[in-house]
């Protein structure tokens, strides 16, 4: 090979190296904005916001979780543990994990839902083993979370899942940003059931459907996914 040949292949690998790196670094960096956010004083703003629990949550997480194969669950996004607390009600404590980013929510949370294990993490790096709950589940999480790090996320919630995965978001049938208090790229409504069903085609819908206000929840489209 000629230098000059050996130049441009060299030119044109480095570029296309570099706009890999480039890409994954708009990714990366797009998601720590975004973490930086919950994780400081607008998260804690929503945790203020929000410090009433609302009790007839429980009755979803009763029927749902009554006489199925699910002994252990991990909430991504736990927030102060408005889940938490009716799962531990129903599964033994200690078979109850959240993750949060944000310090305030998850002192919260434990405080919600004694005897759970709520632990600091990353919804994109999950401290936790393969298959480690039958049930891994996001409730109003994956709504913030990028176009460039929400297959991660999604990744990592089938990944730490035995046997269920359940998402509760808000629903759009094409993505569709809402304002979210003076923040951009903070919420995102999408279609749910079909990112994950394009991303792990493996998963079947175990059970569906959507909970309102009378349930306790603000109007979110949920569905309960089965691992093969
Ligand atoms: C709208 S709240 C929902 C709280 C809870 N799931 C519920 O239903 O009440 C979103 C929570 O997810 C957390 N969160 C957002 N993005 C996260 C991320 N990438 N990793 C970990 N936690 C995150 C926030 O700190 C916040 O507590």
């Amino acid at each position: 090979m000629t230098s000059e040949a050996e130049a441009e292949r060299t030119q044109a690998g480095a570029t296309a190296g570099d706009g890999a790196d480039a890409a994954w670094q708009g990714a990366v960096a797009e998601a720590a904005r975004l973490e930086g956010l919950w994780r400081g004083e607008f998260g804690d703003a929503y945790v203020r916001r929000n410090a009433t629990l609302d009790d007839r949550r429980g009755r979803f997480w009763a029927d749902l979780l009554g006489g199925r194969d699910i002994a252990s669950t991990l909430e991504v996004g736990c927030g102060q543990g408005g889940n938490l607390r009716h799962i531990a009600a129903i599964l033994p404590p200690e078979a109850v994990w959240g993750v949060d980013v944000n310090a305030g929510a998850r002192a919260r949370a434990r405080a919600n839902a004694p005897g759970t294990n709520v632990v600091a993490a990353l919804a994109r790096a999950l401290p936790f083993r393969d298959g480690m709950v039958d049930l891994a589940m996001t409730v109003g999480v994956l709504i913030h979370q990028p176009d460039t790090s929400l297959p991660l996320v999604m990744a990592e919630l089938v990944r730490v899942s035995r046997r269920y995965v359940l998402w509760a978001e808000y629903h759009a049938d094409e993505t569709t940003e809402v304002a979210y208090h003076g923040e951009q790229g903070a919420l995102l409504k999408r279609d749910y059931g079909r990112i994950y069903r394009e991303l792990f085609p493996e998963l079947e819908v175990d059970r569906e459907g959507f909970l309102g206000e009378e349930a306790g929840f603000d109007r979110v489209t949920w569905q309960l996914l089965r691992k093969p």
